[in-house]
């Protein structure tokens, strides 16, 4: 597409002002639809050829899995053991922009805690449900679909999307309340997660070549942002036809997931071939944000991914989002441009790419892309 086009800056601040407030047409619950449609589910839900899930572009090749890399080795005192840790994460982030860690600190039940009581949330009676429906203002609460435009193909999933931080956003009697102790079990695993970020970012800046904290600074220091996105896969008669989720990457920093341990569904793109990740027990699937593919000048890459459904098991996981502040322009280290490497992207805040981002929904790795500067 050569034809020129406004920048994304212009186009965010222009959605800013239209930002709609209400979803183009009545929600449909994929939960809901999952129990009516037995043999086949709607149009909306059928992906255009290109997009089906294939069983050949899956592999069951072990060598094909993400790396697994053991955390243990960073804090354990032995200096070799640390240098070899830091240069498996920073191959993985090279060669994947995925990974799962393990040995990573956050305690096992408070994971598997975490997990299952969203789950008993999406087994709520729907009117209970529905009292926290949410909206595009700011997707916090029960959601089925991303992006607003209307009469959109839709993804075989519904969510709920709560925020942790800044502590000015965190609202509690947002999130939902399941049993009596749900929402301190909540605010405990984003905590955790939040300080296993704060390691991983730290790794990540020394891997570049960056002071330790540069990372962490330019995503805002003390003030970043932190959401969870729970996302619920209901059974679904037509597999090979939908997806759970569409190839996106993800807008943010660092994504931590705790995908269900039983059901696989999460999909990598690897040169031309889509992965299905086999999560390890109790483990994060670590993965690069379009944020730090801009901070390090696209020597880290977001990488896509996606979700496939199934038709005998619902599968429940927790993508926690580890963000910049949102009001400061992100741009290439200047440390890591280059005369032969020029920066190349032109800054832009986390609020107006994340807008940008919710207006069209999930799209590949078209968004990032877009913020490349003119040249
Ligand atoms: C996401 C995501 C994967 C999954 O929420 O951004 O990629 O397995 N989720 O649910
Ligand atoms: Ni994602």
């Amino acid at each position: 597409m050569m034809k020129s086009k406004p920048s994304s800056t212009e186009l965010a601040t222009k959605m800013n002002k239209n930002s709609p407030q209400e979803w183009p047409e009545p929600i449909v619950r994929v939960q809901s639809l999952s129990k009516i449609c037995k043999d086949s589910i709607p149009e909306r839900y059928i992906k255009p050829l290109s997009d089906r899930p294939s069983i050949i572009t899956s592999s069951d090749d072990d060598a094909n899995n993400l790396p697994i890399i053991d955390l243990g080795g960073l804090y354990g005192g032995d200096p070799d053991t640390r240098a070899s840790t830091l240069r498996q994460i920073s191959k993985a982030c090279h060669d994947w922009g995925f990974f799962q860690v393990v040995n990573h600190g956050v305690s096992h039940d408070l994971m598997d805690l975490a997990r299952e009581t969203w789950r008993q949330f999406f087994h709520l009676p729907m009117e209970v449900k529905q009292k926290y429906s949410n909206s595009p203002k700011t997707y916090e609460g029960y959601g089925s679909r991303l992006g607003v435009e209307k009469g959109a193909n839709l993804d075989w999933s519904d969510y709920y999307y709560l925020h942790y931080l800044p502590l000015s956003m965190k609202d509690c009697n947002k999130w939902p309340h399941v049993a009596p102790s749900c929402r301190e079990v909540f605010d405990e695993y984003g905590k955790e997660l939040v300080k296993l970020c704060g390691k991983l970012i730290k790794v990540m800046s020394i891997n570049l070549g960056l002071e330790e904290e540069y990372l962490e600074n330019a995503f805002g220091g003390e003030d970043i942002g932190a959401c969870l996105r729970v996302c619920f896969y209901p059974k679904c008669p037509q597999p090979e036809l939908t997806l759970g989720l569409s190839s996106h990457s993800d807008p943010g920093g660092i994504t931590l997931l705790l995908s269900d341990e039983h059901v696989y569904g999460l999909q990598v793109r690897k040169s031309n071939n889509w992965i299905t990740v086999k999560p390890a027990p109790h483990a994060f699937i670590v993965n690069i944000g379009d944020q730090i593919q801009v901070l390090s000048n696209a020597i880290y890459k977001s990488v896509e991914h996606r979700v496939i459904v199934n038709s005998d098991k619902e599968r429940v996981s927790l993508a926690f989002f580890y963000n910049p502040k949102s009001d400061i322009p992100i741009e290439p280290a200047k440390e890591l441009v280059k005369p032969n490497r020029p920066a190349l992207y032109t800054a832009m805040t986390f609020d107006q790419y994340r807008l940008f981002i919710r207006l069209r929904g999930p799209c590949g790795k078209s968004q990032v892309e877009s913020l490349k500067s003119p040249r």
